[in-house]
């Protein structure tokens, strides 16, 4: 595994560094002028003002010279880290010969797909760069699944996030992004997530994973459930914008068995969770399961480079060129940083990294949690955590005012986090895999020590 050495020269110096209290003089200035011109819709910097300046690996520099622990990581995009040098290198030599090329081959691009197939499960013989986005991979497994099955309908969980378009919108649940803009595609469905702390079954809560696979073989058994068979069934092997929730692993285990018995594909949604994140190469490693289809994206552009991939099964081939086609499938400088990266992440067990140092950061948390009143559930898998903020504990009211103030109250302390959950009540923690022990740990302790003012506040003292 990679030494402590060999990643601190990878982030700046010293972080966090607050010299201003954020959102500074040039920050402000530029904010301003986002305010002024861009769209109303624009979010991230409503939660965490600032402009940026430059990244170095889990730090990023805003425009006052403020200096933050990343552990946002660009929602999960930055894996190896702002500016990784192996990275940038391959970027820069691309850039330099060519850049897009639509679906036409060549060397750097087949590169990427060497590399995918060497990592994925060997059953995935089939890999197509679909479009620049997660949401375009999700888009394009629907479509692969409807094509092949003759089926229309999909099912997804409850908590689901899989983008922002027509189809992936329609399978995301959150419905501030879904209310008031009408008709999405038909015929998706939602069936329980095993969520355990929100339980909603009745039943002890380690056994909530099998109560919702029973859900879901029940649902495509059942004549008169009110859902015709469907094309596929999506999932997120560990669920991410719905709160950093990794089920027990024989829960996709048995959403496996169940699709395969109903003859029903399986895609993994691991745009999110994939790539490393949860210390594995990809999330149903976790599981022991091959799905039918892969979604990828995020970190498979290497430094934030738009790039997105599905694999799938060779009896799933059967689409006639041209059947789906987009005008952003041939970014060079994608597949050139994304295979650097994915060389580095296997050269150095990157994903072994984000394993173990996961570990004592939900140590940390968990700690955080036994002491604190408004802590639900500190949870997650590798450096993919989440803190689930509660009004109170045994209620477990949500409280995403909380959340978003841990947000807020850790980024003017110089931490970057993000808030998500299925009542946005979750802080959300994903730094880059190459974070080092001493920044993730100094981010961690800053998160806990905002969650200690926020209660003490809470309590009126
Ligand atoms: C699991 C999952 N699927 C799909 C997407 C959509 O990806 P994009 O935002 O690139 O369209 C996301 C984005 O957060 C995601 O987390």
């Amino acid at each position: 595994m990679i030494s402590e050495e060999k990643l601190v020269v990878l982030s700046m110096p010293k972080a966090p560094k607050i010299l201003t209290d954020p959102p500074g003089p040039e920050s402000k200035k530029i904010l301003k002028r986002q305010a002024d011109n861009e769209s109303s819709v624009v979010s991230y910097s409503k939660g965490m003002p600032m402009a940026i300046a430059r990244g170095k690996g889990a730090t990023i520099e805003d425009a006052d010279g403020n200096i933050y622990i990343d552990m946002f990581g660009g929602a999960g995009v930055m894996a190896v880290g702002h500016g990784h040098p192996e990275v940038l290198e391959a970027a820069h030599k691309q850039i330099d010969i060519v850049t897009h090329t639509l679906d036409i081959p060549s060397e750097t691009r087949e590169d990427l797909v060497d590399v995918l197939k060497e990592l994925l499960p060997k059953e995935l013989t089939r890999i197509f760069f679909g479009g620049p986005t997660g949401s375009d991979a999700v888009e394009q497994a629907i479509k692969l699944a409807k094509w092949n099955t003759g089926r229309n309908g999909i099912i997804a969980f409850d908590g689901a996030y899989h983008g922002m378009t027509g189809g992936s919108l329609a399978l995301t649940t959150d419905s501030g992004h879904r209310d008031g803009i009408g008709q999405l595609i038909p015929d998706v469905h939602f069936v329980p997530y095993a969520y355990e702390y929100r339980n909603p079954f009745g039943c002890p809560d380690d056994e909530t994973d099998l109560y919702a696979a029973k859900w879901l073989d029940r649902v495509l058994s059942d004549s008169h459930s009110g859902i015709s068979k469907p094309a596929a069934v999506i999932i997120e092997a560990i669920q991410g914008e719905g709160g950093s929730i990794p089920p027990n692993p024989r829960f996709l285990k048995n959403i496996r068995e169940i699709t395969t018995k109903h003859d029903v594909l399986l895609i993994c949604d691991e745009i999110q969770c994939g790539l490393g994140r949860t210390g594995k190469m990809f999330g149903f490693e976790h599981s022991e399961i091959v799905p039918d289809i892969v979604t990828l994206s995020k970190a498979l552009g290497g430094v934030g480079f738009p790039i997105s991939a599905i694999a799938y099964k060779e009896k799933l081939n059967t689409w006639p060129p041209g059947k789906t086609i987009g005008t952003f499938r041939g970014n060079m400088v994608a597949f050139a940083a994304g295979t650097a990266a994915l060389r580095y992440m296997v050269r150095e067990d990157i994903p072994g990294h984000a394993a173990e140092l996961g570990k004592k950061v939900l140590d940390r948390l968990k700690d955080c949690e036994a002491n604190s009143s408004i802590v639900g559930e500190a949870r997650g898998i590798g450096l993919m955590l989440g803190i689930e903020m509660v009004k109170d504990k045994k209620t477990r009211e949500p409280a995403p005012e909380y959340a978003k103030k841990v947000r807020s109250l850790a980024h003017r302390k110089g931490v970057m986090i993000e808030v998500g959950g299925h009542y946005n009540n979750v802080a959300r923690l994903l730094p880059p895999l190459v974070i080092t022990e001493e920044l993730a740990m100094k981010g961690t302790e800053i998160i806990c020590e905002v969650i200690a003012e926020i209660e003490q506040e809470a309590k009126g003292e």
